[in-house]
């Protein structure tokens, strides 16, 4: 959602800022500029729609100039239109990239309209370019004037701001949105992730909540939230440029679906023994801490949310530990009763989801006190987010860098941290050596399931001119039927709802004929039989059912049923297992169907406002 790169250097930045904006396209965009200062002027060009056509304007005339901005947006304020692309200028002399809201622009407009400025866009952005400008004045102070500007704004940003008058500097800062400062020789940059710079740096500073960077190729200087002048610490990156390029695969997707079982090893090892899962890999404090929880609050977005479903069945039946899964834009608005020792937990791939982070937030301005939390842990896939620094323990997801806006491997790598965390909860040791044993085999059961995508593949033909799919399961299966079908929403644009499989009867049977296809999860557990007896209710419908079994569930294929053996698996582990078949189905269908698969339409992969 929204991306910013920007550069101060001695060569021409334009193939370095389009070269970071493609390496930006994951997070999700409806169009794409940049500005670039030459020559005492500033020279914007911008575009509707991929950065390949940007890519395609520039080509028609390289532009020099060694400082620019360039940004990726994802509408919020203002339709999609070159208009509102950014970046924004002022008197063509500011030019400003911005990710976020600004939530009090309307009052600023108004005052900057009466002032004489010129508004060409319906973007809250386009009032910080008019602010800075009038800040600025006569002055040469930019970075005086950029922070003038934020104390004057409400809302979340990060911001790059460069001034035709100053043909060398960048100033760039954040408040509750990503950015991150590169630092090379001889030259300087920001981008909303390490991932945009990769080509040209492997050195960065994570830019803390209220940091301002005054950059020019010579040097960087930051200045902290109350304007004093701070040493921030530079920290080589240990992503690869290869974990973030495509490889031979023809969809970032599929290449994160594939990379499942070194993503689940490398998250579980280190942590697990062959008898034990220890507590004391989070951290040496952790051990004592989970001893005293008696109750755990998770609180998440979207796919997240679905992990932390699953979560509630392991850490219920397994550690008897009351838990409570609710979703971030739900939770930090109500007035939620805190048990006595309760730990929050937030679970994010990117760890800069507004409504998660704004959960968090809230959690802690509880206290530890009575009414408060014990602490609060954060599984993520990204180190040095917003939610890492900020939660008291980090739980890392080793899924390596996610590209494709639908989350797959950050999915399957949390459901394993819950179960790393069920474990640590467990006070059984035998209980726990079991589950140990267990997770020793996930990266292998999970082999074994990508065995079947070539027969997933055939079957997703048959979906390519339907319409709407349900989606069954029971337990800790209902969250994995839910992560199915937004699966198969996310990137087929298929009408496609889940249904605790129990729950069929009432209401959702009324939608099944021979139109509706029914996909159900049916690994060997306790709930098996229970699914049988809903499937017959399908059938005696007339519902084609699609569904994915145990290999010894004693489901056939036959007259309105097509059953995809699965590989016996622990139970346990069947949730992990059985998300695998439904992404490689939700992949397929949106293949046949010629969908985006990596940039499904107005999605984002990481949501950074409200
Ligand atoms: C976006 C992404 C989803 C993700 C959700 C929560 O909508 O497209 O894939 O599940 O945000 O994101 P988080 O980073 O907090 O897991």
């Amino acid at each position: 959602m929204c991306g910013i790169v920007g550069a101060s250097a001695q060569r021409d930045v334009e193939p370095i800022l389009l070269e970071g904006l493609r390496r930006l396209e994951y997070r999700g965009y409806d169009s794409a500029g940049l500005a670039l200062v030459h020559d005492g002027g500033l020279d914007r060009t911008r575009a509707v729609g991929k950065v390949q056509a940007l890519a395609d304007r520039l080509a028609e005339a390289p532009r020099p100039g060694t400082l620019g901005i360039a940004h990726t947006r994802w509408a919020t304020h203002g339709g999609v239109s070159e208009a509102n692309a950014h970046p924004h200028v002022s008197t063509d002399r500011i030019a400003v990239v911005h990710n976020g809201i600004i939530e009090n622009f309307e009052p600023l407009r108004a005052r900057l309209v009466d002032e004489g400025y010129e508004f060409t866009s319906q973007t809250d952005t386009e009032v910080i370019a008019h602010l800075v400008e009038s800040h600025l004045g006569d002055s040469d102070d930019l970075a005086g004037a950029v922070r003038a500007t934020v104390n004057e704004l409400h809302g979340a940003y990060a911001l790059a701001v460069v001034c035709r008058d100053a043909p060398q500097t960048l100033v760039a800062t954040r408040s509750g949105s990503p950015l991150v400062l590169g630092v090379g020789i001889g030259e300087h940059f920001v981008a909303s992730d390490v991932a945009a710079l990769l080509p040209v740096t492997r050195n960065f500073v994570y830019l803390e909540e209220g940091d301002l960077v005054i950059m020019t190729p010579a040097r960087f200087d930051i200045l902290d939230g109350e304007g004093q002048a701070v040493e921030r610490e530079v920290k080589e990156t240990g992503l690869s440029i290869s974990a973030t390029e495509k490889g031979n695969y023809r969809h970032f997707m599929l290449k994160e679906i594939y990379e499942q079982p070194r993503a689940l090893a490398e998250t579980w090892q280190g942590r697990v023994s062959t008898d034990d899962i220890f507590a004391s890999s989070i951290s040496a404090e952790a051990k004592t801490l989970l001893e005293g929880v008696d109750a755990i609050h998770i609180v998440a977005c979207g796919t997240s949310h679905h992990a932390g479903l699953v979560a509630r069945y392991w850490l219920e039946s397994m550690a008897r530990i009351p838990c409570n899964v609710e979703l971030a834009s739900e939770y930090r608005y109500r007035d939620p009763v805190v048990p006595k020792n309760c730990l929050f937990v937030t679970l994010s791939q990117s760890g800069e989801t507004a409504d998660t982070l704004a959960a968090l937030r809230y959690a802690k301005s509880l206290g530890t006190g009575d009414g408060g939390y014990l602490a609060t842990l954060a599984i993520c896939n990204k180190p040095e987010t917003s939610l890492t620094r900020e939660s008291d323990l980090v739980l890392m997801t080793h899924a390596g860098p996610e590209i494709g806006v639908a989350s797959t491997k950050a999915f399957t790598t949390q459901l394993l941290c819950l179960l790393l965390l069920t474990g640590m909860l467990e006070r059984d040791a035998a209980d726990r050596r079991a589950l140990a044993g267990d997770i020793h085999r996930v990266a292998d059961a999970v082999e074994r399931v990508l065995e079947l995508d070539d027969a997933i593949r055939k079957l997703a033909e048959e979906f390519v001119d339907k319409d709407h799919a349900l989606f069954l399961g029971r337990g800790p299966m209902y969250p994995i039927a839910m992560e199915g079908a937004l699966k198969l929403k996310e990137i087929s644009y298929l009408h496609a709802e889940a249904y605790a499989a129990g729950e069929l009867k009432h209401g959702p049977l009324a939608l099944v004929d021979e139109k509706m296809p029914v996909i159900a999860v049916a690994p060997k557990n306790d709930w098996l039989e229970k699914v049988k007896s809903n499937l017959q209710e399908v059938r005696a419908r007339g519902g084609k059912l699609y569904v994915f079994a145990d290999a010894e569930a004693g489901l056939d294929t036959g007259p309105g049923i097509t059953v995809l053996d699965m590989p016996h698996v622990e139970e346990t582990l069947a949730p992990i297992a059985y998300t695998v078949p439904l992404q490689l189905l939700a992949y397929h269908v949106a293949v046949a169907k010629g969908t985006d698969v990596d940039q499904p339409r107005n999605l984002a992969k990481s949501v950074t406002v409200e």
